[in-house]
């Protein structure tokens, strides 16, 4: 198959042309692979077509974005008559409305939604409307867990072991330029799983915290799961010091029909979302409990967000995410959790039959191949060496027909089935074989 990095591809063309006009040649910083990113023409069901004609899998779907792949029939109409009908307006529209009320009829602890743009924005509401409400500053994440590319939450997620500082109490880390240094510090960051030093960091700062904001299932930490009761007890620690709990579902909402926060519970006072709710258009949106998402209204008292966005909640992008949610019913978020059981257990035999040290997880319809064989607790668990490594077997798999991201992360989308299983395990068969000379001796010792 046709590698992108072959000097007289369409995608090298394209990056010569790109790189003069866009700085790295892509708008994204995820896609900056070496030596360059590649560019897709098309794509159609679970299926995307390369500017070489080449076709692959697509086991990313936009960033997982996209639950149902490509053009899907259902979201190509409603989106045709949408369009035909106008695209953005100085005004609300009824489809605003019934997207707001499938996802409170959905989620109980979604009372209310606030539409924008992306999830870095849907992020970033939730935090202005802690600080509203609570009338205080600084937030708490977690160490290794990505929010979008907003100041507050661009801290610490890609710590190294030379400046993470230590286990128990994680140092504040730009991990993007550009972020003022006094930001950095007013972010407080937390070690996911470990309830003491939890509880000691928050109570230390609990006068200050105005949220602490949690992904349940962090994509960027390796799909570490919450352990028993940690969700319960983030909970019932930020009640007791009047801190907001903000659940980010961006990603993790695609696990089941009420998000990862209906599989591991939490009872968040606000949840942030995207990527499928918007059924393959720009969205974000910020949803609570009603007496929480007040500040947004500007018809009540007390402290406001002046919320808005031109195009937040633009009727195309709404309509696009009914189509798409209304199709994601309980059956269908079943089937997808079944064949995804399927795909992390066939991958993870494809490693031990390489003898490759890895492991395969995730949740529902999310994948996230990963380096390391030991168990992870958390974020520092996850060997950084190795995952540097990862984009090896991204062009490995790339080559082998597979589209997923350079990190390892995976997903499905509905028009697959366990014939697309088999066909990403043979990938993954082959590009590990290719790149086994390279793997083999590292295996076991690491720590
Ligand atoms: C967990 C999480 N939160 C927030 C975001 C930001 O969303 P967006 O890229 O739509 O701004 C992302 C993006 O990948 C994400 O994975």
């Amino acid at each position: 198959m046709r590698k992108f990095t072959d000097p007289d591809s369409a995608s090298a063309r394209l990056f010569e042309r790109a790189r003069l006009v866009i700085p790295g040649g892509t708008s994204k910083a995820n896609l900056h692979v070496k030596p360059h990113p590649f560019y897709l023409a098309s794509g159609r069901g679970c299926r995307v077509t390369d500017v070489d004609g080449v076709e692959r899998l697509d086991a990313i779907n936009n960033f997982t974005a996209l639950i149902h792949g490509h053009a899907f029939p259902p979201v190509v109409e409603t989106v045709t008559r949408q369009v035909a009908r106008g695209t953005a307006f100085a005004a609300s529209t009824p489809e605003e409305v019934a997207l707001a009320e499938l996802l409170t009829a959905r989620v109980p602890a979604v009372e209310r939604v606030r539409f924008g743009n992306s999830g870095t924005e849907a992020v970033m509401m939730a935090i202005k409307a802690a600080r509203a409400y609570t009338g205080r500053d600084r937030i708490a994440k977690f160490e290794g867990a990505y929010h979008g590319y907003y100041d507050d939450v661009q801290v610490s997620f890609s710590s190294r072991p030379d400046d993470w500082g230590p286990d128990d109490a994680p140092a504040s880390v730009p991990s993007s330029g550009g972020i003022p240094k006094h930001r950095v510090f007013e972010t407080l960051v937390l070690p996911w799983n470990d309830r003491d030093a939890v509880e000691r960091l928050v109570t230390a700062h609990r006068t200050e915290l105005a949220a602490v904001l949690v992904d349940p299932l962090s994509n960027r930490m390796g799909f570490i799961p919450p352990a028993d009761g940690f969700l319960p007890f983030l909970r019932q620690l930020t009640r007791a010091h009047g801190i907001l709990l903000i659940f980010d579902e961006v990603i993790s909402f695609r696990v089941g029909y009420r998000g990862a926060q209906g599989r591991y519970g939490g009872d968040p006072d606000l949840t942030a979302f995207g990527k499928i709710i918007g059924g393959g258009f720009p969205v974000g949106a910020t949803g609570g409990r009603a007496h929480v998402m007040e500040v947004f209204d500007p018809g009540t008292r007390g402290p406001r967000i002046a919320s808005g966005g031109t195009f937040s909640a633009n009727p195309v992008s709404m309509a696009a995410g009914l189509a798409a949610m209304q199709a994601m019913d309980e059956a269908a978020f079943a089937r997808l959790d079944e064949l995804g059981v399927t795909l992390r257990r066939r991958l993870g035999d494809v490693f031990r039959a390489r003898g490759v040290p890895g492991q395969v997880r995730g949740d529902g319809s999310l994948v996230r191949l990963l380096f390391t064989d030991r168990p992870l607790r958390h974020y520092r668990d996850v060997d950084q060496a190795a995952e540097a490594e990862m984009e090896a077997l991204f062009l490995a798999l790339f080559d082998a027909g597979i589209l997923v991201h350079a990190n390892g992360l995976g997903c499905l989308s509905t028009p697959m089935t366990e014939r697309e299983v088999e066909e990403f395990a043979g990938a993954l068969d082959r590009a590990l074989a290719a790149l086994r000379p390279a793997r083999a001796p590292t295996r076991s010792t690491r720590r």
